[in-house]
C-alpha cells in the first residue's frame, strides 16, 4: 500500500500531465476532502499508508479531476462569503467577482434598512443567501428559470439555516408581481464564441444555459433592464454583474429605462458591475 507522501507526489505528477496548473493544491484538496482532514494533516501523517478501499475512492476522484471536471463539483461544495454552498452540474460555481459584488452591496447599503431583495437567476443561491444572511431584516426572493437549480438553492438555504428567503421559478421577472428595494442579478452574458473559448472545466461541465446569452451576450441583460422598473419601489436599485466589454452598450440601452447609470470595476480593474436607479417607467 502506498504512503500518503507517495500518493501526493504521483497524483500531482498525473494532474500536471493533464495540464492542470493547480495540480499540487488540487491533489491536497481532494485527498483532505476524502480523508476528512485539513491539508496540513496530510503532511503530518505523510508516512501513513492509505487503505485499499480509500485508495480506489481517491483514484476515482483523481481521474474525474484529470478529465478536467471542476474541483468544486467533485468536492460538491464551495465557500462563498462564509457560507458553505453545495454545487452540482445544475448550477454555476459561484465566482470571486460575484463575492466582490456581494461585499460591495453590503458596504453600500450597510446603514439602510433593506426590506426586500430579489435575486434573479439565483443558481446555487450564493448571492441571495449571502444577502439574506447579512440583511436579516430583509425578505429575499430567489428566482431561477431552472427548477433543478432552484432545488440546489433550497438545499443551500437549509444547509446554512437561512429562513428569510423564498424561492420561485420564473422566466426573469415574468411571474413576479411584487416590488423590491434591491434587484440583483448575475445573468448569462457570454457569447457562444466566448463560451467555446473557455477552459474545459467551464465548457464541458458548467451549464451553458447559465452562461450564454444571445445578441452578443446582451439579450438577458437587456430583458432584465427593460422589465425591472415595474418591480422596483421608488428609489429602488437594479444591480447587475456583466461582461467586461459590455458597459457602453448597456449604458446606451439603459438610458431608455433608468435615469441613473453607474459602472463599477472588479478588483482586477475590469468593468464588471452596473448600478441602475430611477426607473423611467417606459416599460411596455
Ligand atoms: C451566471 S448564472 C448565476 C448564478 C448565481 N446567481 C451566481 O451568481 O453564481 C445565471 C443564472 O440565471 C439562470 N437563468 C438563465 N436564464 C434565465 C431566465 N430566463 N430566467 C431566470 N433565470 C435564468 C440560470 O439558470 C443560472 O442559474
Amino acid at each position: 500500500m502506498p504512503s500518503l507522501v507517495e500518493i501526493l507526489k504521483q497524483s500531482e505528477h498525473f494532474l500536471k500531465g493533464k495540464g492542470i496548473v493547480t495540480a499540487k493544491l488540487d491533489v491536497e484538496l481532494l485527498l483532505s476532502h476524502l480523508l476528512g482532514c485539513n491539508r496540513l494533516s496530510l503532511y503530518l501523517h505523510s508516512r501513513n499508508n492509505m487503505e485499499g478501499h480509500l485508495l480506489s475512492q481517491f483514484q476515482h476522484l483523481l481521474s474525474r479531476r484529470g478529465n478536467r471536471e471542476p474541483l468544486q463539483y467533485i468536492i460538491g461544495e464551495v465557500d462563498f462569503y462564509g457560507l458553505s454552498i453545495s454545487v452540482d452540474r445544475n448550477v454555476l460555481i459561484p465566482r470571486h467577482e460575484t463575492e466582490e459584488l456581494v461585499c460591495m452591496i453590503i458596504s453600500r447599503f450597510e446603514n439602510r434598512p433593506i426590506e426586500s431583495i430579489l435575486d434573479l437567476g439565483t443558481g446555487s443561491g450564493a448571492i441571495g443567501l449571502a444577502l439574506a444572511k447579512h440583511f436579516t431584516g430583509a425578505n429575499v426572493l430567489a428566482v431561477d428559470a431552472n427548477q433543478d437549480a432552484l432545488s440546489v438553492t433550497q438545499k443551500n438555504a437549509m444547509r446554512n439555516g437561512i429562513t428569510n428567503i423564498r424561492f420561485m421559478v420564473s422566466d426573469w421577472l415574468e411571474s413576479i408581481d411584487e416590488t423590491f428595494y434591491l434587484i440583483i442579478s448575475n445573468p448569462p452574458y457570454l457569447t457562444d464564441e466566448e463560451f467555446e473559448n473557455t477552459q474545459d472545466e467551464i465548457k464541458n461541465f458548467e451549464p451553458k444555459f447559465a452562461l450564454v446569452s444571445k445578441n452578443n451576450g446582451l439579450a438577458d441583460i437587456f430583458k432584465i433592464i427593460g422589465t425591472a422598473g415595474r418591480s422596483l419601489v421608488k428609489d429602488g436599485i437594479l444591480v447587475l454583474e456583466t461582461g467586461s466589454s459590455q458597459h457602453e452598450s448597456i449604458a446606451s440601452f439603459a438610458k431608455n429605462y433608468f435615469g441613473k447609470f453607474e459602472s463599477m470595476g472588479d478588483l482586477s480593474g475590469k468593468d464588471r458591475f452596473v448600478f441602475l436607479q430611477n426607473p423611467r417607467n417606459l416599460i411596455s
